[in-house]
């Protein structure tokens, strides 16, 4: 058994307990947070010094909580708000409840402050923290993030955000509608999208990008998901963190198909008209060669015998003489130098004749399908010469689908091109007389069908085709300011799409 403490024992115990409350109240006081003790009846028992210091208010101000509120949220919506959240947490008996709020200090500033909650006995310690800075830094990141957003949104251009590992963390929406491919369906993947005759250029300019630490720019070519090959110009710059260290690339890819397909258009039409002045040229000189050849030879004919076998020679030499005409006719047709002059017409009647001439000398394992608008208005024209073109075409279709035929489908219509619908650089919007002719045969690859209107050009057997059918097309529709527009896939079959500008009166 302990015997009684001494009356000094007791002071002791007395003076370490003042001691212990002293150091506590120290702690209190001098801690970088505010502390309130509030009692169960909402009276503040007591504030520290920093708490004043955090809001201005002394415990005179806010006696109690209901002073605190009015004074501290001013606004009566937020205020009912926080209340409400209290009552809520005080229901819990939750221990270190955390909650912020934007409170009014005594100057009339405004803070965003943390409460921390914690009950004790009957009692309640509140702990506040000023969170205002680091509020309002995730506010600005969170802006700034948004405000990335919408300009990337607002690129008409596809862009992808990639990290250091070249796995897309960002695509906007024109990235998404031009190739295809959702963000979701290429999380933690690479974008399977460089063709393999791009891949080595694609490395060695990231190699660069990386090594050189500039943006890159060049020209390439992506693959949709679909498989479609797009011409690209891409646009490439390193992405830094905070520390400065590569942590991937923006990439903007815009799609400059349409300005290839453009370009391409302009070399073909240029090359055209080059071969076109050389044939021209030469069959000019040609013309007035075969003339002599030509007029001589009758004469020696009219004045030999039918009987006699020179007269037979003299024919020989005579029929060659006029398909060598024929073809310097097509020649000069193809370089525009003939000198037909064009008339203001209809072509529905010339195009019908020429139906009817094809279908006599079709096979009859070809089936011929017409439709030809009534209203299709004048366009300038030589009826010879769209003749020669519904047949040059119609030959050739039928010449792709041989032996086991199949169908030609024609039409004449009118079609309003505006501005974005053009197929040709030198194409201004309008309306146009379209003359299509399809067929089912063998089709072709791209690459052939850009040698298909060169003059002589053929894939027919020799001695058979001149190679002069679609160079003639080509020549008579551009003297008539027309366009042609071929589509073809093979096995399946091609279209020649004939556009001539309509003329108003
Ligand atoms: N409808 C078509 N389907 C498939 N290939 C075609 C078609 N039209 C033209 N071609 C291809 O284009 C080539 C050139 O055609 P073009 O009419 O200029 O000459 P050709 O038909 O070979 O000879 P020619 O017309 O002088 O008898 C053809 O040899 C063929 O390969
Ligand atoms: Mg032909």
């Amino acid at each position: 058994m302990h015997s009684k403490p001494t009356y000094e024992e007791l002071e002791q115990e007395v003076e370490k307990l003042k001691d212990k409350t002293n150091t506590l109240s120290e702690i209190i006081e001098s801690n970088p947070h505010g502390i309130a003790l509030i009692d169960n009846s909402g009276q503040y028992i007591h504030i520290n010094a920093y708490f004043t210091k955090l809001t201005g208010y002394t415990l005179k101000d806010i006696p109690n909580k209901k002073i605190w509120f009015e004074k501290a949220y001013p606004d009566k919506n937020y205020k009912k708000q926080i209340a409400q959240t209290w009552e809520n947490d005080n229901k819990k008996l939750g221990m270190g409840n955390t909650r912020e709020f934007k409170i009014q200090c005594k100057n009339g500033q405004s803070k965003q402050i943390e409460f921390r909650s914690t009950f004790l006995n009957d009692q309640t310690i509140s702990v506040l923290t000023d969170v205002t800075q680091r509020s309002e830094a995730e506010k600005a990141l969170k802006e700034s993030k948004e405000r990335l957003k919408a300009i990337f949104g607002a690129n008409p251009d596809p862009v992808a955000v990639y990290n250091a590992k070249g796995y897309p963390l960002y695509l906007n929406d024109a990235f998404v509608e031009t190739f295809g491919w959702t963000l979701k369906e290429l999380q933690g993947k690479r974008i399977p999208f460089v063709p393999k005759d791009q891949e080595e250029l694609a490395q060695n300019k990231i190699k660069e990008i990386y090594t050189t630490g500039h943006p890159v720019r060049f020209e390439t070519k992506r693959l949709s998901k679909q498989g479609e090959v797009i011409d690209i110009f891409l646009s490439a710059a390193i992405i830094k963190d905070a520390k400065g260290i590569n942590n991937g690339l923006v990439v903007n890819l815009k799609n400059i198909s349409d300005r290839k397909k453009l370009e391409n258009q302009l070399q073909h039409a240029q090359k055209m008209e080059a071969i076109g002045t050389l044939a021209g040229g030469i069959a000019h000189d040609f013309n007035n060669i075969l003339f002599p050849i030509m007029a001589n030879t009758e004469i020696l004919l009219m004045d030999t015998a039918e009987e006699s076998p020179i007269h037979d020679r003299l024919q020989k030499i005579y029929k060659s003489a006029i398909r060598a005409r024929d073809l310097v006719k097509q020649i000069l047709i193809f370089s525009r130098q003939d000198t037909i002059e064009l008339r203001t017409m209809k072509l529905q009647t010339v195009v019908k004749e020429a139906l009817s001439f094809i279908r006599s000398a079709m096979p009859s394992k070809i089936e011929i399908e017409q439709h030809i608008s009534k209203s299709c208005g004048l366009v300038k024209a030589d009826s010879t010469q769209i003749h020669q073109i519904v047949m040059n075409l119609a030959a050739n279709a039928s010449h792709a689908m041989g032996k086991k035929g199949g169908q030609i489908k024609l039409s004449l219509k009118e079609k309003i091109f505006d501005q974005h619908g053009l197929i040709d650089p030198d194409m201004k919007p309008g309306s146009y007389v379209c003359l299509s002719i399809s067929d089912t045969g063998k089709g072709m690859e791209k690459k052939l069908i850009k040698q298909i209107f060169d003059p002589f050009f053929t894939t027919r057997e020799k001695g058979r085709g001149t190679g002069m059918g679609l160079a003639t097309v080509h020549g008579i529709v551009k003297k008539m300011n027309g366009f042609i527009k071929v589509s073809s896939t093979p096995d399946k079959g091609s279209t020649f799409i004939i556009y001539f500008p309509l003329v108003k009166l």
